[in-house]
């Protein structure tokens, strides 16, 4: 349990931090690295320890841990106690809910008052937050759609953009670190997280983490925040699709699907990792030298910080029981490799690591390295040089026009139109709608976890200005009636729904699941709600169009409903304006270009991703119909009845391929279209896929013209790993796809 729900907010006046105080916050400690060596020679084995210590920001605040006093505020005697006593190097999260910016500035101030003027070594302390889809724990932040639905547009640079307004709004407060981004790769749909990844395909993942780790670290020095890949190593893997359960990943996969997220992240320089909760192979990765040491600093050769994730020492003991109590988990952990322990809620993992010193079991050399990291890091953030707390005015652009008008674009390009039947999309002007379904006038459900509060649950934060797809709907030109008619989860009024519907020209339902993550979340069955799926059949009945617009963590099963409906639109959790995208999207202002970043699976127990191997395909009759998704990955409809053609493959210099591709646009839509590269090698020694993403981009193609795309694929990116776990290439034929045209090359 990490946080309390149903807080009253009441939120004090905080005070706005003085010229004065912010000049205390001068430069103490230089820089460079012999000064950090220097720094490093000054400081006892328990203020090293307090470096490589991360507290829960209750401990330190009036209260008792998950039932602070509110207004949430510092209580100094507690926070002396971790910041001048034990000399604690970092802290994190909010007390259960976000803060207006004022508060944040308020408790960030007094924590870096405390450790700049009281603290022997004035070190300040890094503080960590999840900011996962924006600022989320920052009330008025711009809250973008969730890294899934980025995902759905294909789009680096809008994803980019969006890490970068994100990093804006969290260093205004004064956090300079954020636990994002996600870069599991998501092959699992009943995984409760499954909306924090960016899909099923690890290119995919690879260019938009990577996308939103120089978002965050960009060279905008007040837009600076420290990104955090997560969560290493293959903790989306895990066998029963329920959260921090084990695991079993063969090196292949570990490396071919796992990995490369991580290690694009690292080339691009991401300062900070987070591990991974889980087992792989019977063995908690917290506890893995071989992942840790071996893997993420010999191999990857990755210098930032390695923090654990919450409780996860503690849980070596606890859930794992690979140590018989705290200490000697303890111990485990740091022979693996972290470099700072998310406690995070007391200072048994300070006192048991200063036994394990004062022991002679882990070497003070063993400290240094970890401490220089966090040093580095406080460094490279600035946080080591000048003034640590903005003030108001040093952040005009919070929220800014520009930066709600990036969240529109991207809520507007992950939109995903999954079926359109008789073209029943876009809705007519004038038209009579009958709006219906629990998601259409929620923010909550648009907006998922990690809103405001951990599960995103509580409605009381929803930002009463932002407008739902009801609101959003309400002022397009068409009449709405809307009636709620069913909850997530059970039934409501369905001969009332009927009676309203019946009235209607076209009938737009929205359903989906309540926000929800990590265990909290965890699910027994892939199904959408029975109540949701029946109270679409009877729409369907009443023989007037039904558009389905699906609002959810990850891909609820609807076949029952999916063939009975007009359309279907994907709408992920799209964030604040989300609303206002859908509504753009249903009324034809803009054309729908999202595409599934995974497989839309029709079954609960065909879970198959579209990378499968080719026995994976046969059917009973001994043909290839086995695969038979709802919708398969990479599908994404437009209005504008876009046509490939004249696909091209040539080879070039070192065997590069050279594919090029034509696209036609012959409606009066612009379309944001994202073209994927896929090529399947058609024989190899380790069975090959029957079909690999290669290469994606992002082409803008005008209305009534034609684009024409090229990707140069260097002969490295067919290589995979083999049997023995080398990476190669062996040459043969391949199979070069885009959209439905293919072709098929030899490459020697
Ligand atoms: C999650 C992490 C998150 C951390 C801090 C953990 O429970 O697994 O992803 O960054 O909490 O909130």
């Amino acid at each position: 349990m990490k946080s309390i729900k149903g807080y009253i907010a009441l939120f004090g006046v905080a005070l706005l931090f003085s010229c004065a105080a912010r000049k205390e916050q001068t430069k103490n400690v230089s820089t460079s690295d012999p000064e950090i060596e220097q720094l490093l020679s000054r400081m006892t084995v328990r203020e090293k320890i307090g470096q490589m210590t991360q507290l829960n920001l209750d401990v330190v605040c009036v209260g008792e841990i998950y039932k602070l006093s509110e207004p949430h505020r510092i209580d100094s005697d507690k926070l002396r106690k971790a910041v001048v006593e034990y000399g604690v190097g970092s802290i994190l999260n909010c007390g259960g809910h976000a803060y207006p910016r004022a508060q944040w500035l308020e408790i960030i101030g007094e924590i870096q008052r405390v450790a700049m003027n009281d603290s022997r070594l004035k070190i300040p302390v890094l503080y960590g937050i999840d900011a996962i889809h924006g600022a989320n724990y920052v009330m008025g932040s711009t809250l973008f759609p969730q890294p899934l639905a980025q995902a759905a547009t294909f789009n680096a640079e809008l994803v980019e953009k969006g890490a970068q307004i994100t990093a804006y709004e969290t260093r205004a407060v004064g956090i300079p670190w954020n636990f994002s981004p996600v870069l599991d790769v998501a092959r699992n749909p009943l995984w409760s997280r499954f909306f924090e990844t960016y899909g099923e395909d690890p290119l995919v993942c690879a260019e938009l983490g990577t996308a939103a780790i120089r978002g965050y670290q960009s060279k905008r020095k007040e837009a600076f925040v420290a990104g955090c890949m997560k969560h290493f190593l293959g903790y989306s893997g895990m066998r029963t699709g329920k959260d921090r359960t084990p695991a079993l990943i063969p090196n292949i996969t570990l490396r071919e699907i796992y990995l490369p997220p991580f290690e694009k992240a690292v080339n691009t320089g991401a300062l900070t990792v987070m591990i991974n909760s889980g087992e792989i192979n019977g063995v908690p990765v917290h506890a893995s030298k071989e992942i840790l040491t071996g893997l993420l600093r010999d191999e990857l050769k990755f210098e930032g910080i390695a923090v654990t994730d919450w409780e996860d020492v503690m849980k070596l003991h606890l859930n794992h029981r690979v140590a018989e109590n705290l200490k000697e988990a303890t111990f485990l952990a740091m022979e693996a490799g972290i470099d700072m322990c998310m406690v995070p809620n007391d200072y048994q993992f300070s006192d048991l690591l200063l036994e394990l010193v004062n022991e002679g079991r882990i070497s003070e050399e063993r400290l240094n390295t970890s401490v220089r990291r966090i040093l580095k890091v406080k460094h490279v953030l600035g946080l080591l040089e000048k003034s640590l707390v903005p003030r108001m005015e040093d952040y005009p652009d919070f929220n800014s026009m520009a930066s709600r008008n990036a969240a529109l674009t991207m809520a507007q390009e992950a939109m995903t139109l999954l079926e359109n039947r008789n073209n029943v999309l876009p809705i007519k002007k004038g038209s009579k709608v009958f709006l219906t379904g629990p998601a259409a006038h929620s923010m909550s459900m648009l907006n998922g976890a990690w809103t405001r509060t951990w599960q995103g649950v509580d409605t009381i934060w929803d930002d009463t200005s932002m407008l739902t797809i009801k609101k959003a709907l309400e002022q397009k030109e068409v009449m709405v009636d809307y009636y709620k008619g069913v909850e997530v989860n059970a039934a409501l009024d369905l001969e009332g729904a009927l009676m309203r519907a019946k009235k209607s020209e076209v009938i737009v339902v929205c359903i989906g699941e309540n926000p929800s993550t990590e265990k909290p979340g965890d699910i027994d069955d892939l199904s959408m709600s029975e109540a949701q799926l029946n109270y679409v059949e009877r729409l369907t009945e009443t023989g007037i169009p039904v558009v389905l617009v699906l609002v959810e963590n990850r891909p609820l099963l609807v076949n029952k409903i999916a063939d009975k409906v007009d359309a279907v639109v994907l709408a992920y959790q799209p964030g604040d304006y989300g609303g206002q995208a859908l509504a753009n999207v249903l009324l034809g202002e803009v054309s729908p270009s999202g595409k599934l970043p995974f497989t839309y699976p029709r079954y609960n127990h065909s879970l198959l991703t579209y990378d499968h191997k080719y026995t994976e395909t046969l059917d009973q009759q001994f043909g290839n119909k086995a695969f038979r998704p709802q919708w398969e990955f990479g599908h994404g409809l437009t209005y504008a009845q876009l046509s490939y053609s004249n696909l091209t493959v040539e080879k070039a210099q070192g065997d590069a391929l050279i594919v090029k591709v034509t696209i036609s646009n012959p409606s009066g839509y612009t379309v944001n279209e994202s073209v994927l590269l896929f090529i399947r090698d058609m024989y190899a020694s380790v069975t090959p896929h029957t079909k690999k993403l290669r290469q994606f981009s992002k082409v803008k193609v005008g209305p009534r013209s034609q684009v024409n795309v090229s990707f140069t694929v260097p002969k490295e990116d067919l290589m995979f790993y083999n049997a023995q776990g080398v990476k190669v290439f062996e040459p043969g034929s391949f199979e070069v796809q885009i959209e439905s045209l293919k072709k098929e090359i030899r490459v020697p």
